[in-house]
């Protein structure tokens, strides 16, 4: 919750958090020593995995720790025999969406006015835009 509240200006509640860490939910965390610094939690639901949340920690942003956290998410995917990986992000969030992109993701749809906004000029909502992978099995 440290790591999430420092990182989403809408960050989860402590009980969706809670709720998304067993059952059909996975998810990995970077450790600096013993500190959490990072982490992702996935979804799985049949063949399609969805990233739901990934952050990394202000102080130790810009270093490739999201870079390898999604890696991990799309090695889990692929070995685990996941068919597609999804993933939701806001239209704003260009450094997110470039990180999703160079991992090899691309735009499927735009969902409007999907997430809550306090920016001014965006009326109380913003876009949310879907991203997937297919993953291939020879
Ligand atoms: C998005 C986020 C997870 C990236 O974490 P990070 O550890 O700083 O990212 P990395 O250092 O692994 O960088 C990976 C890629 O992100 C992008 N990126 C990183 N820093 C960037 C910057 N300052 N400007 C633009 N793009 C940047 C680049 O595409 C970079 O790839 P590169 O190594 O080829 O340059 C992190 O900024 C964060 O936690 N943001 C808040 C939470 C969030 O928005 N999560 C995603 C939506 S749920």
């Amino acid at each position: 919750m440290r790591v999430e509240n420092a990182c989403h200006t809408h960050p989860w509640t402590i009980n969706t958090m809670q709720s998304c860490l067993a059952g059909r939910y996975f998810n990995l965390a970077a450790f600096n020593e013993q500190q959490i610094i990072g982490f992702y939690i996935g979804e799985k639901a049949g063949p399609d995995f969805t990233l739901m949340d990934i952050c990394v920690a202000p102080d130790f942003q810009g270093q490739g720790i999201a870079k390898q956290l999604l890696a991990a998410f799309i090695e889990y995917g692929e070995k685990h025999h996941a068919d597609n990986l999804f993933l939701e992000v806001r239209e704003t969030n260009t450094r997110a969406i470039a990180l999703y992109e160079r991992a090899g993701f691309s735009e499927m749809s735009v969902r409007k006015n999907y997430y809550p906004s306090d920016d001014p000029s965006k009326k109380g909502h913003e876009d949310a835009i879907l991203m997937g992978m297919t993953l291939l099995f020879g």
